[in-house]
C-alpha cells in the first residue's frame, strides 16, 4: 500500500532570538510523515529535534519564531496560518505532544484524574465527554492500574508511570499524530523496555501515526519504520529503519551507528564521535558536518550538500556519496 502523507513539512526554518544572537535550529526541512507510520527523529543533543517537535505544533514562543516554511496537516490545510481557535483544537485533537521531560510536565499540583479532566475541558467539542471514563481506558493501554494512578499526585508515581501517564494524556482527544520526545531518556533500561512494549501496543491498537525522538539509534530500530536522521539543524539521511542501518549513507550515520553498542553483535562496540556539532551561530560555509567528517574534502568547505536519492525513499545529503561506507573503513 502506498504511503498517505499526514503532515508535511516544506523548507521550515526556526530561530532562536536571544539578545543579539541568533540560532537557526532548524533550518530548511522537508519531511513527510506518512499515516500510521513511526517516524524516527534522531541525531546528537543539540541538532534541534526538540525544535522541529515543537515547530510542528507551533509551540515556538515569542522572541523565537518559525521564521520559513509550511506545514501541512491533511485536511485542516496550512498549521502555520492557522487562527488561534484552530490552532487549539488542532493541538490535542490532532497532533499531541509528549515532552521531553514528560515526567516534570506533569503539574504536580493536579491528580492525574484532574489533568485529564482539565484537557477535555478545554477542548468541548471533542468526542470525549466523559474524561474519567476515558483516562481510564488509556490508563489501561498503558498498563497502568487506573484505581490506583486516577487519583495519584505525579509524586506518587515512578519515572516511568509518570511517562507513561504523560502518554495516556497526549492520547486524551484521539489525535491522529503523536510526538514523542526522548520518552526513553529518563528512564532505566527496564523501564524503557516497557515504554517501548506500550507504545508498539498504542499502534497496533490505534494505529496513530507516531514522531519519536530520540539520540538512540537502538531505540529507533526497536520502533520506527522510518528514520530522519538530523545534523546542525537539517535532515541529512531519510528512509526505512533497514536502510538507514544496513546501508547508512551519510559519514553521519555512519557514525552514529559506529556509536551503537552490540547492534551487530560486538561487544563494547560503543564510540563517541570525535568533535562537537558545529556552533549554529557561526556556520561555516559548506557542509555542516565537514569538521567532524573523515572524507571531507575541499568542495566539502565550499558546497552545501542537498538530499539526493540513493535508494527507494532513502536520500542522504553528502558530496561523498560514491566513497566505500565509513563503517567497514573505521574498523
Ligand atoms: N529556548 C531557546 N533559546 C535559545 N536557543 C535555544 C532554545 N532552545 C534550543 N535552543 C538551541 O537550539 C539548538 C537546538 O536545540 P534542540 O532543538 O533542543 O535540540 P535537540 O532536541 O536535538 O537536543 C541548540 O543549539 C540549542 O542551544
Ligand atoms: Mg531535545
Amino acid at each position: 500500500m502506498d504511503p498517505t502523507p499526514i503532515l508535511q513539512i516544506e523548507r521550515l526554518a526556526v530561530e532562536y532570538h536571544t539578545g543579539r544572537t541568533v540560532v537557526r535550529a532548524v533550518d530548511q526541512i522537508d519531511l513527510t510523515l506518512n499515516r500510521g507510520e513511526i517516524l524516527g527523529l534522531v541525531g546528537e543533543s543539540g541538532c534541534g529535534k526538540t525544535t522541529l517537535g515543537h515547530a510542528l505544533l507551533r509551540m515556538i514562543e515569542k522572541p523565537h519564531r518559525i521564521v520559513g516554511g509550511r506545514i501541512w496537516f491533511d485536511n485542516l490545510g496550512e498549521v502555520l496560518e492557522m487562527n488561534k481557535a484552530s490552532l487549539s483544537r488542532y493541538r490535542w485533537e490532532h497532533i499531541a505532544y509528549v515532552f521531553q521531560s514528560a515526567q516534570n510536565a506533569l503539574n504536580p499540583l493536579l491528580t492525574v484524574r484532574q489533568q485529564a479532566r482539565l484537557v477535555i475541558q478545554a477542548h468541548p467539542g471533542g468526542k470525549y465527554r466523559d474524561p474519567d471514563q476515558r483516562m481510564t481506558e488509556l490508563l489501561r493501554m498503558v498498563n497502568l492500574d487506573p484505581r490506583r494512578v486516577l487519583t495519584a499526585y505525579p509524586h506518587e508515581l515512578s519515572g516511568g508511570m509518570k511517562q507513561r501517564v504523560g502518554v495516556a494524556l497526549a492520547l486524551m482527544l484521539d489525535p491522529e499524530v503523536i510526538v514523542l520526545d526522548e520518552p526513553t531518556t529518563a528512564l532505566d533500561v527496564v523501564s524503557q523496555a516497557t515504554i517501548l512494549e506500550i507504545l508498539r501496543d498504542v499502534h497496533q491498537r490505534l494505529n496513530t501515526t507516531m514522531m519519536f525522538i530520540t539520540h538512540d539509534m537502538a531505540v529507533v530500530a526497536e520502533l520506527a519504520d522510518r528514520v530522519a536522521v538530523m545534523y546542525a539543524g537539517r535532515i541529512v539521511e531519510l528512509g526505512s529503519v533497514d536502510a538507514v542501518f544496513y546501508t547508512a549513507r551519510h559519514p553521519y550515520t555512519q557514525a552514529l551507528m559506529a556509536a551503537v553498542p552490540s547492534l551487530d553483535g560486538r561487544p563494547g562496540g560503543l564510540r563517541a564521535i570525535q568533535g562537537h556539532p558545529p556552533d549554529l551561530r557561526q556556520l561555516p560555509p559548506g557542509c555542516r558536518f565537514q569538521d567532524r567528517c573523515p572524507l571531507a574534502v575541499e568542495a566539502c568547505r565550499v558546497r552545501e550538500p542537498l538530499p539526493v536519492p540513493v535508494g527507494d525513499g532513502h536520500e542522504a545529503a553528502c558530496l561523498r556519496l560514491d566513497e566505500p561506507p565509513l563503517k567497514e573503513v573505521n574498523q
